[in-house]
């Protein structure tokens, strides 16, 4: 018989592609559609970036490159880590790859096998789960709440660390919730990683996303843990380069080599193009940056005062990233029409349905009591979509 594996059946398409789908779907056939669910800066990829991609190819620098990342990247790569991060790699310790996502897929490969766990906290980004799956690893969630604005709840952190823990994935600044993680929690982490000798992999791809007096700490800059850390990064999110598609690492060198193994017969190198692009994002500074930062900051203050003026909504103000995750929950049992809302996913069928916003069922990322909705579009969408929202929460009786 013609079958699938095994493994793929236990796979979920990302839920938050799924959405922003539908909601595209309702607004390409004529709906007035509010979709809040970006995972991408809405401004364009600054014009010196979009001007060295062009002159790569007018160079023809359009072949393959060495696998694991062409030289000129690699070094800027790790001066960045240096000057960014703290962060000392040689060259022999970085990877750059198809997006910041093949770099965690490219390292849980490397590192895990057969019921091996890997931790990480939630609410989490949705690929987590299943990439650690993909890797033939157990996925191991370590509940924080809002109540505690996300922060990381060190002690469940280490009762949840058993003898077949391999990893741990720290996101910070985060999606969903927007938690940044100080220094201190940092330190209180990588005790325990160091504690436990696992790995620790941190996802920073919203490192450039913060306000306020938050900073971004690497945990991989901790001297001790320099055997343990592999550090994400990419340019998705701080130059606006969501379809470029380059993501990279940095860690010790014998994980780095075995990461690289497995991207020479996946995908090989990262596109040429892309590549020589990233080297003048990372090289020349841009203000295009800042003017993107502010605009977040501006929208993050007006929906995070939308949100806390409805009665029914529980909203923690986050830090970084371009998200807002907060709790419906004391909605849920309450009634539209014929229809009970017992979830979040059942909330955001509704207000797609019924008052055309879309938004992010919390379940996707780990926790049923919240919804996600990024501020990455104009404050505009926003004031409509937020009074939709209001509009759907007063309406259910
Ligand atoms: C937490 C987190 N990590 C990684 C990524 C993926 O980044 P990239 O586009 O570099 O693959 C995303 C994208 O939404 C993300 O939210």
């Amino acid at each position: 018989m013609l079958v699938l594996s095994d493994k793929i059946k236990h796979i979920e398409e990302s839920q938050t592609l799924a959405l922003s789908g539908k909601a595209k779907r309702m607004k390409d056939s004529g709906l007035d559609v509010v979709s809040l669910t970006a995972g991408e800066p809405d401004f364009p990829t600054p014009r010196h970036i979009k001007d060295a991609a062009i002159a790569a190819i007018e160079n023809n620098f359009t072949k393959y490159t060495q696998n694991a990342g062409s030289p000129d990247l690699i070094d800027a790569i790790v001066r960045k880590f240096t000057h960014d991060n703290n962060l000392y790699f040689g060259h022999n310790q970085i990877l750059v790859s198809a997006g910041a996502k093949q770099s965690i897929f490219n390292v849980l490969q490397a590192i895990c096998n057969k019921g091996d766990e890997v931790l990480f906290f939630s609410p989490y980004w949705v690929s987590y789960p299943e990439i650690v799956k993909l890797a033939d690893a157990t996925p191991v969630a370590v509940p924080t709440s809002i109540e505690n604005k996300f922060k990381p709840d060190i002690e469940q952190l280490r009762k949840a660390i058993t003898p077949k823990t391999k990893a741990l994935i720290i996101n910070s600044p985060n999606n969903p919730s927007g938690v940044v993680f100080s220094q201190e929690d940092m330190e209180a982490i990588g005790s325990i990683v160091k504690d436990a000798n696992i790995f620790v992999i941190a996802d920073e791809i919203y490192e450039k996303v913060v306000y306020d007096n938050n900073k971004h700490f690497s945990i991989g800059s901790i001297k001790s843990l320099r055997d343990n850390a592999i550090t994400v990064n990419g340019v998705s999110k701080a130059f606006s380069m969501t379809g470029w598609r380059v993501g990279y690492a940095g860690g010790p060198a014998a994980v780095m080599e075995a990461a690289a193994k497995v991207q020479t017969q996946v995908t090989s190198n990262a596109n040429s193009i892309a590549q020589k692009a990233t080297v003048t994002a990372l090289t020349v500074p841009t203000p295009d940056l800042q003017t993107m930062v502010s605009a977040f900051k501006e929208r993050r203050d007006f929906v995070y005062e939308r949100l806390r003026s409805m009665r029914d909504v529980n909203v923690a103000m986050p830090g970084g990233a371009f998200y807002f995750f907060f709790d419906v929950s004391t909605l849920y049992g309450k009634r539209f029409q014929n229809h009970v809302i017992r979830n979040s996913a059942d909330m955001g069928t509704y207000l797609l349905d019924h008052h055309h916003v879309a938004t992010v069922p919390g379940v996707a990322f780990g926790d049923d009591s919240c919804l996600r909705i990024s501020y990455a579009c104009s404050l505009a969408e926003l004031e409509k979509g937020l009074s939709r929202i209001r509009t759907a929460f007063e309406m259910l009786a």
